[in-house]
């Protein structure tokens, strides 16, 4: 199968960037679709990319940028669904699935690859992340064997710079002073980075044999959640006293944050007070998600451990901010 044009949906976000800058270097012409085109435009220095502006939930607009692709990569995913009711959730990672398969067969597409997440499961999955993302990998994958390849990968967290991970705890690192509450601080990860997953995904993107797959992928190391907030403290050369919160109070904790939310202005005005604020948010939701670890069996592991990368940009962060004050302090600009 000749695949030179690939069209990426969510392909201007964290994963995304690394997988189409990758695309790029291989000579493959990536045309990513974005509700915000005008907000990445730096990918448009790569060669062979092209951002259009659509809602993807809009079929007519979805179909008519998949024309003349060759494969397409969804990487549509929220973490967070102001709905409560899951609505949200099952539009992004159940409802879109099932509106570009038909896209696909529309433009006789024969290649579509899919993030989900690892521990996605309709049947037991505790959270409507969790459920929804398996909802949507398991309507794609009944036309793995209709005429269209498709191979879905689940990826425990990602890190890497820019991810919404360790760059999440070192916000709220710098929020909580004395005192850090660990909600579900024995729940352990495997993160792997997103340069292994982009690498992972464009090699099934060429290999026939891959049709029908699901793919785990993690990293080389898990950590629990305790240990994770513990390195970035010490990446950011912090002190903190870590204490792990018990559950009921961590789901109060995530109850709480979601009836903020839900007060209109609440969640803007608290983003302009704390810069990332919403992306900091806890709710119930990713409450329920923790309550399954994020581990794979060592035969899916990838090679970049978090000590190789996360310091580059965890503490060099750190780094500069106390450099900027020091600046400030002799006046030198
Ligand atoms: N990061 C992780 O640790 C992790 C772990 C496991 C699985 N995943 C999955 O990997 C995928 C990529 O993750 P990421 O970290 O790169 O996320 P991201 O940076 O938030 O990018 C996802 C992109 O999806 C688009 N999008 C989000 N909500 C949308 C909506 N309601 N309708 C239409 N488009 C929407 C956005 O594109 P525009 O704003 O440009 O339209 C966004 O840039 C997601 O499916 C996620 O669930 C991520």
């Amino acid at each position: 199968m000749n695949i030179s044009k690939v069209c990426i949906l969510g392909g201007a976000g964290f994963v995304g960037s690394t997988l189409v800058s990758k695309l790029a270097a291989r000579g493959i012409h990536t045309r990513i679709i974005s509700r915000h085109p005008e907000r990445h435009r730096n990918l448009l220095v790569l060669p062979n990319v092209e951002i259009v502006e659509a809602d993807v939930n809009d079929f007519n607009r979805l179909s008519y940028y998949l024309h003349g692709m060759h494969a397409v990569i969804n990487l549509v995913g929220i973490l967070n669904d102001n709905s409560l009711d899951g609505s949200g959730f099952r539009k992004a990672h159940t409802e879109l699935p099932k509106l570009l398969v038909q896209a696909c067969q529309k433009h006789n597409i024969k290649r579509l690859l899919q993030m989900s997440v690892l521990n996605a499961d309709a049947g037991t999955s505790p959270s409507h992340y969790l459920r929804t993302k398996s909802e949507g990998e398991n309507h794609l994958h009944i036309f793995s064997d209709k005429g269209i390849q498709i191979t879905t990968f689940r990826p425990s967290i990602i890190f890497g710079p820019g991810d919404n991970f360790f760059n999440r705890f070192s916000k709220l690192l710098k929020v909580t002073p004395l005192i850090c509450p660990v909600p579900r601080a024995n729940c352990r990860f495997a993160p792997v980075y997103v340069g292994d997953v982009a690498d992972s995904m464009i090699e099934h993107l060429f290999n026939p044999a891959s049709n029908g797959l699901r793919i785990d992928l993690c990293g080389p190391n898990t950590y629990s959640m305790m240990e994770i907030m513990q390195y970035t403290a010490s990446l950011m050369g912090i002190k903190r006293k870590f204490i792990a919160l018990p559950d009921r109070l961590s789901l109060a904790m995530a109850h709480m944050s979601d009836f903020a939310n839900s007060i209109p202005l609440v969640t803007p005005m608290m983003n302009w007070l704390i810069p990332g604020f919403e992306k900091a948010r806890f709710s119930v939701d990713n409450y329920r998600s923790l309550l399954v670890d994020s581990v794979c069996n060592d035969s899916d592991t990838q090679k970049t451990a978090i000590e190789d990368i996360v310091p580059m940009y965890i503490s060099q962060k750190h780094n500069q901010r106390q450099y900027d004050a020091f600046r400030n302090i002799v006046r030198r600009d």
